[in-house]
């Protein structure tokens, strides 16, 4: 799909956000993906008008990090954690397994475009391992078996929900999360707190009377940010505050 007027808009309201329109990038490209499915041509040449900035320096930077994808990416992203602790305890064969089920490898996409499979580093939530992620929710403790009846489960049209955080959507809905837009969808918000594990420190610290005043471990996982705050008043400078 074209990049339009509204997409420059959404670019412009990232952009004003930062004191430095540079700092806008990172959420432009993820805006960028959430209307094409990945940093296409057309995505870099935008982010690089809008922000002053050459194609070659917004090259560098969608090229840095694997959240930015090249190529067109499916409806799901299914990534499987196979670096050390995952990988030991059944990560490599929930990797190879869903692989061979869908037929595709690292960074591939399946014919109909629903399914893109990757390799992740790791996903930080070892202590869940071994973890795979679909449009960056969690499913935990995934062995081979567990991680191609989620798959398929998809491919057959039900959504098996995440073991934490909000329901699956699609990869460009949560791109357009992660370029800081409000999804108003009510499935955007987790339905449970994070896990036993993630949560044991605060658990521990809260029995010895140590913790943050208002804080509530059992708060649900909000998928989507806060509405933006209204703008901070104009500081005076330091001329005219004298
Ligand atoms: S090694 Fe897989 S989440 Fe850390």
């Amino acid at each position: 799909m074209p990049l339009t007027d509204q997409t420059r808009e959404k670019a412009r309201a990232i952009i004003a956000r930062y004191p430095k329109s540079r700092s806008a990038l990172l959420p432009m490209l993820h805006l960028v993906q959430a209307e094409e499915g990945y940093v296409s041509p057309e995505g870099i040449t935008l982010c690089a008008e809008e922000l002053g900035l050459t194609k070659a320096e917004v090259s560098a930077v969608a090229t840095f990090y694997t959240m930015y994808k090249r190529r067109p990416v499916g409806d799901y992203l299914v990534s499987v954690c196979t670096n050390t602790m995952c990988g030991v305890l059944g990560g490599d064969k929930a990797y190879e397994a869903v692989s061979e089920h869908l037929g595709v490898g690292h960074d591939e996409t399946t014919e109909d475009g629903k399914f893109t499979l990757e390799h992740a580093e790791c996903l930080a939530a070892c202590d869940y391992a071994p973890v795979m992620t679909i449009n960056y929710e969690f499913y935990d403790q995934v062995d081979a078996d567990a991680a191609v009846d989620i798959v398929r489960r998809l491919q057959s049209g039900t959504s098996p929900l995440p073991s934490r955080g909000a329901r699956l959507c699609t990869f460009k809905q949560i791109e357009m999360q992660l370029a800081g837009f409000q999804d108003d969808r009510p499935s955007t918000t987790g339905e449970g707190p994070a896990g036993t594990p993630t949560l044991a420190g605060v658990r521990l610290a809260d029995s010895v009377g140590v913790s943050v005043p208002g804080y509530d471990p059992n708060t649900p996982i909000p998928a989507v940010r806060p509405k933006d705050p209204p703008p901070a008043p104009a500081k005076k400078n330091e001329k005219g505050a004298k």
